[in-house]
């Protein structure tokens, strides 16, 4: 999302809000070190969601990407990979009202023929009731594969399509002008993306911080966003301050 806040004179994002991306690492472990079953993990996980929708419009949030189950994530233990199907269900269902009258617009990203067809049909359920909300875009990533994505969306072109038309298409169906990450949070202490939004975090910020997911509170949001907007973004330009002419010493022009 483009924005428009100046900070010592350089342009940087945004002028309908952030689009903040979050991989919420950290539930199982959480729960191993409360000696609970890893799923207890997962329960306080969908807390930390809660906190954060409600929270995440009042800190300049307008896009919300939050990763809840990876392509990746069906090498888990079946039980394991229920609970989280069962639990986001649950989220949906009871979290559908308030969404709706918060002003959040819910979406889906990732597979949709793969996961549970009770899990399926309230995804669609909530996604068409809260479908003309503007307040916050919440994406939900289930089944989500970044690496499928970018190949999806190649899929249709010819094998003549030139990088030109492959990188149109690319930007059409991923990006389609608004989905670029402004800033990437991933909890749980890794360093890594784990085929997380790889093209539309092209030019994010990134945040990577110890704490658990279930700890995370709506105070480390803004923590994470007032630190983002500290940051120079100058998407390959330079500071507008070193952009004024070139400077003439003797008989000598220098670029700056
Ligand atoms: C990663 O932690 C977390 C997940 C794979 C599941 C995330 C799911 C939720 C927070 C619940 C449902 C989400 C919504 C949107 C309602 P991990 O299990 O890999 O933790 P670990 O690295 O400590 O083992």
């Amino acid at each position: 999302m483009q924005s428009a806040f100046m900070r010592n004179n350089f342009a940087v994002q945004s002028e309908s809000g952030l689009h903040v991306a979050i991989i919420m690492d950290g539930n199982g472990r959480w729960a191993t070190q409360r000696g609970l079953p890893r799923a207890a993990g997962h329960r306080a996980g969908v807390a930390a969601v809660r906190r954060t929708v409600e929270h995440a419009p009042d800190f300049g949030v307008r896009r919300l990407t939050v990763y809840a189950f990876s392509a990746d994530n069906w090498r888990r233990p079946s039980a394991e990979v229920q609970s989280i199907f069962w639990l986001i269900r649950a989220y949906l269902r009871i979290e559908c009202e308030r969404l709706r009258s918060a002003g959040v617009r819910l979406e889906a990203i990732g597979r949709r023929d793969r996961i549970p067809k009770g899990l399926l049909s309230e995804i669609e359920r909530v996604e068409s009731i809260t479908a003309a909300n503007r307040k916050l875009e919440l994406r939900v990533a289930v089944d989500y594969s970044s690496r499928d994505a970018i190949a999806r969306a190649c899929a249709g072109l010819p094998e003549s399509a030139s990088p030109k038309h492959v990188r149109a298409a690319l930007d059409a169906s991923l990006s389609a002008g608004h989905g670029d990450v402004d800033l990437l949070i991933r909890t749980g202490g890794e360093k890594r993306l784990s085929d997380f939004l790889l093209w539309e975090s092209a030019y994010a910020e990134f945040h990577f911080t110890p704490c658990m997911w279930p700890d995370f509170q709506p105070a480390d949001l803004d923590a994470a966003i007032n630190a983002f907007r500290a940051r120079e973004r100058r998407f390959g330009s330079v500071p507008a301050i070193a952009s004024v002419p070139a400077l003439q010493i003797g008989g000598t022009r220098w670029l700056r």
